[in-house]
């Protein structure tokens, strides 16, 4: 084997280590906790969360705030946080419902965070990928939290029309999906 030959057959080995490691995972910390989303942040939706016994207050930046462009997507750089509450609970540890069929929040329990940067989403398999996006939960205070953070990729992967994002329609010039009917079109 020529001296060139080997080394290349070296570095191509080394590529593929590198690209199969690559491909099992991604750092566990590259999305950071925005400190300022309270004040610069907008929430553009608050709600009883499906699960029937949290209510999260969803908050965006102002490149999230910009909607979905032509492509139905949102901009690289795009943040959504998510503050998690508890629904506070009778003495039967039933979820209080109000007169407005609303839960009530209690005090702040976490805050999850979604953010997309270019290339970000190349890591993963289909069933984890969410386009750009990543995930991390933080404390109330912003202290990371250790999670599966495959949890929340494989939950939010199948919602592709929606950018991956569950709100999505709630978010500016995302109400009527280009594939939806527009009952305030012509
Ligand atoms: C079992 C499914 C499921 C899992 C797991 C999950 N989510 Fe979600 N997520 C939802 C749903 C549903 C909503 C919309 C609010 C609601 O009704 O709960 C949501 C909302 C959000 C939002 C607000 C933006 C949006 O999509 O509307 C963020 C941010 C978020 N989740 C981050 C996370 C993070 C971080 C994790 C993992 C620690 C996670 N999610 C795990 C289902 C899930």
């Amino acid at each position: 084997m020529s001296k060139t030959y080997s080394a290349i057959v070296a570095a191509t080995a080394s590529l593929a280590v590198g690209a199969t490691l690559a491909f099992a995972q991604a750092p566990d910390d590259r999305v950071g906790f925005p400190a300022d989303y309270a004040t610069t942040f907008t929430n553009y939706v608050s709600v009883d969360r499906q699960n029937g016994t949290q209510v999260m207050r969803i908050f965006a930046n102002d490149i999230a705030m910009q909607g979905p462009g032509p492509d139905g997507r949102l901009a690289d750089g795009a943040i959504i946080v998510g503050e998690i509450y508890p629904a506070l609970v009778d003495g039967e540890d039933n979820v209080v419902i109000t007169d407005l069929g609303r839960f009530i929040r209690g005090d702040l329990a976490a805050i999850a965070v979604m953010e997309k940067q270019a290339g970000w989403g190349d890591v993963f398999t289909d069933e984890l990928r969410n386009d750009d996006w990543d995930f991390a939960i933080f404390s109330s205070t912003g202290e990371r939290r250790d999670a599966d953070l495959d949890a929340c990729r494989a939950c939010h992967a199948p919602l592709g029309d929606k950018d991956h994002v569950f709100s999505f329609r709630h978010l500016p010039g995302a109400a009527f999906p280009a594939e939806a009917e527009n009952p305030m079109g012509p």
